[in-house]
């Protein structure tokens, strides 16, 4: 995937700074060519000398250097790069990526490219939890253009325990070669529905579920970084919504069939990864019911909209979700053949660490063409992908 790729590593002043050394030696190794850049602060934790004896190519660091900016250097790196790694990414640099700062060589190169970028963020966990930290993060994930890799956990070179590590090399190098995939899904139809249903009780009260949206926001933004036009039906969510994407917002299991029914006949795949709730109260107060002693709620079924297009899939790929708490393979099966699907994902939700309301997932997906793969604990941007990895051959299996 690697192989002959110009990738432009951006590191920045992090004591993480040492691994992007392994780094450089790694995408080398795949077959890459690397140059490096680097900012002030970085120098002061690798020298510019190391990155490039393992390189092999000059470093940058500075955007007034009479001699490199003769042919107005950081354009030329601009359009030279096929791909921009910054690791580690500080939480300064994010800052001034997600607002279009240029004060350095990286930041204006940085915005003088076009390519795909992948940021590494690694800092301080109470950094990485910091409010405008995660505002500037998520502005930069509206964009297809940026892929953010989630910080491992650990001991913190600042003594703290918790998230802001920089993961390991060949995770890093793993989401670099996903940088390169083709657009695979160009000018399909790509169908995702995410996050929960809100089942009101009444005009203040709901059941609901605990599912946030992330993993199917994860999907329909990483179909549509593969050249899809994604469609994307997703109940309550505090998250932000993708860009280039159609959003459609709905509330009720009720308003999920009906949107996703109107919009099915125009898919090429449908993802249906939201948690639709199974039951909703039979009975819905309207204003706030007021307290008088117990409250006994009567529940009855939601429609069940997999079901419900079973005969009307004909040549279209339909992927399923399967959340469980024990046997997930088995039952995630079962409902493969039970819903009439062509593929499904099983989770394990007995873990705590991922899953709902977790940015990592693990799970395991299978086909009903006897195809079965283990996708490990990884972020959800990373599972994404995976999963449109493998059912991307069912848009051609389906049609024969
Ligand atoms: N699903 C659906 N309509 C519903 C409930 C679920 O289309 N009313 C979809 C989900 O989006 C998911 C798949 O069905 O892709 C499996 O959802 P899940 O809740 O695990 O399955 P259920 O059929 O509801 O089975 P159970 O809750 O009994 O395990």
């Amino acid at each position: 995937m690697l192989k002959e790729k110009k990738v432009l590593l951006g590191v920045t002043g992090g004591i993480a700074a040492y691994k992007s050394c392994e780094l450089v030696r790694r995408l080398k190794d795949k077959g890459a060519v690397v140059k490096v850049a680097m900012t002030d602060a970085a120098t002061r934790f690798v020298t510019p000398l190391t990155f490039q004896a393992l390189s092999g190519n000059p470093v940058r660091t500075s955007l007034f250097s009479m001699e490199e900016e003769q042919a107005i250097g950081h354009i030329a790196l601009a359009d030279w790069a096929d791909a921009i790694v910054i690791a580690p990414a500080t939480a300064n640099f994010i800052a001034k990526a997600a607002s279009g700062v240029a004060d350095d060589f990286l930041s204006t190169f940085l915005l003088a490219s076009r390519c795909p970028v992948l940021l590494c963020p690694s800092m301080n966990s109470n950094m990485y939890d910091n409010f405008f930290y995660k505002a500037n993060e998520e502005t930069l994930a509206r964009s297809a253009r940026f892929r953010i890799l989630e910080p491992a956990s650990g001991e913190l070179a600042c003594g703290y325990t918790g998230k802001g590590r920089l993961p390991p090399v060949q995770d890093i190098v793993a989401e670099v070669e996903g940088l390169f995939r083709d657009l695979d899904f160009s000018g399909l139809n790509i169908l995702v529905t995410a996050g929960p249903t809100r089942e009101p009780l009444d005009d203040v009260r709901f059941l609901s579920n605990r599912s946030t949206g992330r993993m199917g926001f994860a999907l329909a933004r990483a179909a549509r970084s593969r050249g899809a036009n994604v469609t994307l039906i997703h109940g309550p969510t505090f998250l932000e919504e993708p860009t280039g994407i159609r959003n459609i917002a709905v509330k009720t299991a009720e308003e999920m069939a009906a949107q996703t029914m109107a919009e099915f006949e125009k898919c090429n795949m449908l993802i249906m990864n939201a948690a639709v709730a199974d039951y909703k109260p039979s009975e819905k107060t309207v204003g706030k019911k007021q307290k008088a002693g117990s409250w006994n709620l009567v529940l009855e079924r939601t429609v069940d909209i997999l079901s419900g297009l079973k005969d009307k899939s004909k040549g279209r790929v339909v992927i399923g979700f399967a959340a469980e708490y024990k046997d997930v393979e088995e039952r995630a099966k079962n409902k493969l053949f039970r819903k009439g699907l062509d593929a499904i994902v099983g989770n394990d939700i007995s873990a705590e660490d991922r899953g709902f309301e977790s940015k990592v997932n693990a799970g395991i997906m299978l086909d009903r063409f006897g195809a079965r793969s283990e996708l490990p604990l990884m972020s959800k941007s990373s599972m994404a992908h995976r999963i449109l990895d493998s059912v991307r051959s069912l848009l051609e299996k389906v049609k024969q």
